[in-house]
């Protein structure tokens, strides 16, 4: 008995030992819908070919696609990479992704890598992203300083994020630039651009990983 209880003991240390992240101290919005908008309206106004332009995806740059949903940016980043290219459609909804699967197929699009994330992990192979999108999904990203701290070591020398979004409140589907910029620079990112998308809706913040994570108990949370 004395042996069980020292175990238990031991192993309830272990879990307190472990730092925790601070929870966001703003609204997470629900996942509702694997896509932003529809994707004619999107292109009429030029909304991938600006991000793509401003974030050098060119030949060769091996591209995550977090949060892909429907694939708007994938099939995209697949017609302007070519045959050949890496190209991660990442997701936390397995249906989704089995949707956007089927796209694929039906669209002729091979060698897309679909990867199944966790809501807090969004369990790329490490060292492989030269560019990670994040397009209308970070404020429904359930722990935003867990997630950039495990998308970190995916992230090749040089890469860079770009996350697309809406300057409106977390729990209106958007992420109030200053807000954003704020919980990047909790995990160490550091904002390198930043641009109005339009006429297409929202913006497009460019950030550059931090070169070392900081102690995960030094991370606070931002105020909205
Ligand atoms: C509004 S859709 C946007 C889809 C696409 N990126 C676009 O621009 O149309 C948001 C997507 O983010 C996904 N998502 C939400 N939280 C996520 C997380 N923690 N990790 C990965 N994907 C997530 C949802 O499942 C959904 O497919």
């Amino acid at each position: 008995m004395r042996v069980v209880v020292a175990i238990v003991l031991a192993l309830a240390g272990l879990v307190w030992a472990q730092p925790r992240f601070p929870d966001p101290a703003r609204p997470v919005a629900a996942i509702i819908s694997p896509a932003y908008s529809d994707e004619k309206t999107r292109d009429s106004r030029g909304e991938a070919e600006r991000a793509m332009d401003r974030l050098g995806i060119t030949p060769g740059v091996r591209v995550a696609d977090v949060g892909a949903g429907d694939g708007y940016y994938t099939v995209r980043l697949a017609r302007r990479l070519g045959p050949g290219a890496t190209i991660y459609a990442q997701d936390v909804n397995a249906a989704y992704l089995g949707r956007l699967d089927a796209r694929l197929r039906r669209e002729k699009i091979a060698g897309v890598k679909l990867v199944l994330g966790a809501p807090r992990d969004p369990k790329l192979p490490p060292g492989t992203v030269d560019v990670a999108i994040l397009s209308h999904m970070y404020h429904e990203i359930e722990n935003p300083y867990e997630f950039l701290y495990r998308l970190r070591p995916a992230l090749a020398p040089g890469a860079r994020i770009g996350i697309i979004d809406l300057d409106r409140r977390t729990e209106h589907h958007g992420t109030p630039p200053a807000l954003l910029r704020c919980e990047l620079a909790a995990v160490g990112y550091r904002e390198v651009g930043f641009a109005s998308l339009a006429p297409a809706d929202g913006y497009l913040a460019i950030f550059v990983p931090p070169a070392a994570l900081p102690p995960v108990e030094l991370i606070t949370a931002c105020a909205p």
